[in-house]
């Protein structure tokens, strides 16, 4: 474990088992009661196994540069926030740099251009306060007309594990963000207080 890190945990009142493969990264109390200070003291211990865990095997259909490069890409939330979608998991969003500043506005009607892409990590924090890698989630802009039926936004999800996961797009993704989230182009946004801005 890096210096960094041990002083996190510290910081945090973590409590990190030594010599386990990932270190387990626990919270101390139940993922409802967490600041985002706390949260975030929570994702800089996971964070290095996690994006290890995303990146293990092959992506098949899914781009491996997205999982590859997305944590050198610009971070949109100040802190994990957990708003209760994507199944009450604490959640980071990052977004490449051709569609950063766009994305950054919060804007209602965005002009996000083709060639976004927008990857969230997701954790847990149970009620023992244990914190668990969840899924990575991406949207990805393409060119108009390529898919209209989900407004030309691609959706791609890959396990904790690295599997690339197949899911029924349309309803598992696109029907909340359209459905919900079209007048802001289908995009969530982080939670108002979690939000870096440009
Ligand atoms: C029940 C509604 C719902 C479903 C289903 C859903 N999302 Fe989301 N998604 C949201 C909300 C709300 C946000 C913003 C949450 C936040 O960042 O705090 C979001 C944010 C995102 C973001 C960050 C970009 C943004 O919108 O600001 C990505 C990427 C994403 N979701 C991918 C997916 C993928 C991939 C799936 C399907 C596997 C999916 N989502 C399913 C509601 C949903």
């Amino acid at each position: 474990m890096t210096e960094f890190l041990k002083r996190a945990a510290l910081a945090a009142g973590l409590v990190l088992a030594a010599g386990a493969a990932e270190a387990a990264c626990e919270a101390g109390k139940p993922g409802d009661e967490l600041d985002g200070a706390e949260a975030g003291a929570v994702y800089d211990c996971l964070a290095d196994a996690m994006h290890a865990g995303y990146r293990k095997k092959g992506k098949r259909w899914i781009p491996e540069a997205f999982v590859n490069d997305y944590r050198g890409w610009t971070k949109a939330s100040a802190f994990p926030a957990a708003p209760g979608f994507h199944a009450g998991r604490f959640l980071v969003t990052w977004v490449n740099g051709a569609g950063a500043a766009e994305y950054m506005k919060y804007a209602e009607d965005p002009a996000i251009p083709a060639g976004t892409v927008i990857a969230k990590e997701s954790f847990s924090v149970d009620d023992d306060g244990k914190a668990r890698a969840g899924p990575l989630f991406l949207m990805q802009k393409v060119e108009a007309g390529t898919s209209p039926e989900t407004d030309d936004w691609y959706y791609m999800m890959v396990a904790a594990n690295g599997t690339p996961m197949a899911v029924e797009v349309i309803s598992a993704c696109s029907a909340c963000h359209q459905g919900n989230y079209g007048f802001q182009g289908g995009l969530g946004y982080p939670v108002e207080e979690a939000r870096i801005g440009n």
